[in-house]
């Protein structure tokens, strides 16, 4: 690969950590140095995660929006490509506590760009120097069944704080890439799930609930649709996005699983008990429905024909198969859990005790 120096924002979480260990995991890559700028939450995972990869990777804990901060770690490290993942993601905070996504995700880009555009500016990036904007599905709002996936031409209809945040950071990319040829790419990906996601996302929720045998919360019916991709098909993909993909495009990423949540519930319970010997419905009947969110997305589909043609990539790993892995790694690491289980409790407090 042709970018050596890596600038990773927000690599200490779920997708940021795991893009950090498929880099190193995967020889081809051979990176000289990736720097992990992180400014350190409660969904954060620990710096030592990484800790055999010591020589090669280095943490700042940081805001984005420390813009000159920023642009001096650009060039004492002269970055190549900067892989911007930092974002607050979790759509039921950002109803219940806005702020936060719009500093963060809309002014934290801007700053990031910012310090970017500078460093292009003064002469001091290398020509091939990119930045890719991770961005999410929920820009475009939802679907109703009957319609087709989400392309990247359709238009955007964020519908919570965190996807209109989201938007807006995409549309600042957008417009810095037009008005200034700022050499960046936008990716909108699906639903990612795998080892390392804290447990007030879906998937972990139902693993740490069902481990724990608390009550697993069903907004509404539980009809509701989503797009799994494992995140390592989703790494992969922006690695190839980075190395083939079009200065000013954008491009979905989707894992070709769609699943509403129900079934998807239903089938961790019973892979869980194939682990754990323990009966099916001991975790099925966990299952309790709850007041749903307001302003639900009813269903998110992505269309992958752009980065499957243009740039030869597709997802490799099924929903059965992704489920297993990431079910084993909760099991095998008891820890994890463990060491989320203060903060996750204030959030249950906050978010489910009404419903
Ligand atoms: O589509 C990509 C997006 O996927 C990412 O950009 C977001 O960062 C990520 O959080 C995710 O958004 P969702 O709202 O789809 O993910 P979440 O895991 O919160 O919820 C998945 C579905 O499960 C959704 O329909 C809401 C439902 N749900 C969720 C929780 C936490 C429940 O029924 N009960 C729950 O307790």
């Amino acid at each position: 690969m042709k970018f050596k120096n890596i600038l990773v924002t927000g690599g200490l979480g779920f997708i940021g950590s795991n893009f950090i260990n498929f880099l190193f995991k995967n020889k081809q890559f051979t990176p000289n140095i990736v720097i992990n700028l992180d400014k350190q939450s409660y969904y954060s995972n620990d710096d030592n995660i990484f800790k055999d990869l010591r020589d090669k990777y280095k943490f700042f804990k940081e805001n984005i929006n420390n813009r000159k901060f920023v642009r001096e770690l650009l060039e004492e490290n002269s970055i190549e490509l900067v892989i911007h993942f930092a974002a607050e993601s979790h759509v039921d905070r950002s109803i219940l506590e806005p702020d936060e996504f719009i500093r963060s995700n809309i002014f934290g880009t801007f700053q990031l760009i910012e310090a970017s555009k500078d460093y292009i500016d003064s002469n001091k990036a290398p020509s091939h120097f990119k930045f890719l904007h991770i961005s999410t599905d929920e820009v475009y709002g939802t679907l109703k069944l009957e319609e087709d996936a989400f392309t990247e031409k359709n238009p955007y209809r964020p519908n919570s704080p965190y996807a209109a945040s989201k938007a807006s950071s995409d549309l600042i990319v957008r417009s810095y890439y037009k008005t200034y040829d700022f050499p960046s790419i936008i990716t909108n990906c699906s639903n990612n799930y795998g080892p390392y996601q804290y447990p007030e996302k879906l998937i972990p929720l139902v693993i740490n609930n069902c481990i724990n045998e608390i009550p697993i919360p069903v907004y509404g019916d539980g009809m509701q649709i989503r797009d799994w991709i494992y995140v390592e098909d989703h790494c992969n993909a922006l690695l190839t996005i980075a190395e083939k993909g079009e200065l000013g495009e954008k491009y979905n990423i989707g894992g070709n699983q769609e699943i509403a949540n129900i079934s998807l519930i239903n089938k961790i319970c019973e892979i869980l008990s194939s682990y754990t010997g323990k009966k099916e419905k001991i975790y099925k009947d966990l299952i309790s429905h709850v007041k749903d969110r307001p302003g639900h997305d009813t269903r998110y589909a992505i269309n992958n024909h752009k980065i499957l043609h243009n740039l030869d990539w597709k997802p490799k790993i099924g929903l059965d198969e992704g489920l297993s892995k990431t079910i084993k790694w909760y099991l095998n690491n008891p820890t994890f859990l463990k060491a989320k289980s203060k903060s996750m409790r204030d959030w249950v407090n906050k978010n489910y005790k009404d419903r």
